[in-house]
């Protein structure tokens, strides 16, 4: 697949010329590693968690040590489900040869109770995942630890969105991959999440089945120091120019999100022209526009005292005491109490975070949205 000639990307990872910085972080994920540690990568919203999987994984693939295996689970809704999605990822990573599937895949395959059939035309082993027997996850698990297990280098999975699991129905997903990752300790393990508590709560707590058996890394928004020359020399090599003021403005704007920058700078590259203050506001303006249909319904979605309590929350930006006098009054948002009950419940939802010393909005874009309202 060709690249669009912005090298501001906005989906998936297309090499390290695309990728801002993250070198501490490759270094200590690759160090974990080396050393046969499991690691569990956690942060708010894109912040770029997936994209660094990617890449380390680009390089580890160009080593020769490792075979990499990355699984999204987000879409996953029980262990069968994940398993077919893991199923899924090692056929690709290892199914698809000239020569049709192993035998050690063929006996994995039977073992998890996935089809495999014969293209009628083309005689091309065809697998279908969509009927797995009803076979029981843990088993299934196993098998696929054993054909990872016998493969010539080391394997690591990556799990991503690693937080579905302990949403499944019966609740014992965690138990479940805990088990598995206890019975294969040569397979390396990266589970990565967005939701930071319930990342940090699925790993830390003692009651829970993953307490202690991995790193925590929390990935932090690029800095600002990395991100000024690498958008500086990406609009230089298209022949235009951004000041470093700009760049500080774009990054502020984006609470130092990597999704947020990378959108501006995507559409002011876009522009083609040197950047003038009045592109950036053009183009934020423009940003928060295009989500006025989907961020209006938030509005029908919430009741109202917690929208006008998110509406608030936006307009101060950061607040560090939601039921401090200052807050409540400033917003007339009445009774403290039932402020705090919205609080809770936004950050029950995940609309709102709470950072060691106060709250915000989660998607930086909806609070730069809800700011503008009157
Ligand atoms: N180091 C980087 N340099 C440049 N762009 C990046 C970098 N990291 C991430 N991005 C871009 O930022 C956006 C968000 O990245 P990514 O999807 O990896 O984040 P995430 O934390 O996995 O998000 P989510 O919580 O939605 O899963 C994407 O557009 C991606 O291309
Ligand atoms: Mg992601």
């Amino acid at each position: 697949m060709k690249k669009s000639d912005n090298p501001f990307v906005l989906y998936g990872y297309w090499g390290k010329k695309y990728f801002c910085d993250r070198d501490v972080e490759l270094v200590e994920l690759k160090d974990h590693l080396s050393n046969g540690r499991n690691i569990v990568l956690y942060a708010w919203r894109r912040m770029g968690k997936s994209s660094l999987i990617k890449c380390l994984f680009a390089e580890l693939d160009k080593s020769k040590i490792y075979d990499t295996i990355y699984i999204d689970l987000l879409s996953t809704q029980s262990p069968s489900e994940a398993v077919r999605a893991i199923a899924l990822a090692v056929y690709h990573k290892y199914g698809k040869t000239g020569k049709g599937l192993s035998a050690t895949m063929r006996k994995m395959f039977s073992a998890i109770g996935v089809t495999l059939s014969f293209d009628p035309l083309s005689g091309v082993p065809e697998v279908t995942f969509g009927v797995t027997q009803g076979g029981v996850p843990e088993r299934s698990l196993y098998a696929i630890g054993q054909f990872l297990e016998d493969q010539k280098r080391s394997v690591i999975l990556a799990l991503d969105e690693f937080q579905q699991v302990a949403d499944y129905e019966g609740k014992n997903g965690e138990a479940i991959f805990r088990n598995w990752m206890q019975e294969f300790p040569a397979l390396r393990f990266i589970f990565s999440g967005s939701h930071r508590g319930m990342m940090e709560a699925m790993f830390t707590e003692k009651s829970r089945p993953f307490y202690k058996s991995a790193q925590l890394i929390s990935l932090e928004a690029i800095s600002l120091e990395s991100y000024t020359p690498f958008i500086q020399k990406h609009f230089k090599s298209g022949g235009m120019s951004i000041a470093k003021e700009l760049i500080s403005e774009v990054y502020q704007w984006a609470r130092g999100q990597t999704y947020a920058i990378q959108l501006i700078c995507n559409y002011l590259y876009g522009r083609r022209r040197d950047v003038s203050e009045d592109d950036l506001h053009a183009i934020t303006h423009n940003i928060l526009d295009q989500e006025n249909a989907v961020f209006i319904n938030y509005q029908n979605i919430l009741p109202a005292n917690e929208w006008e309590v998110l509406k608030a929350i936006a307009k101060e930006g950061f607040v560090h005491s939601p039921t401090g006098q200052k807050f409540v009054l400033g917003h007339q948002l009445g009774a403290a109490s039932s402020v705090q009950r919205a609080v809770q419940s936004l950050v029950r939802k995940e609309m709102v975070v709470r950072e060691v010393d106060g709250y915000m909005v989660h998607d930086i874009i909806l609070s730069r949205w809800l700011a503008r309202l009157l």
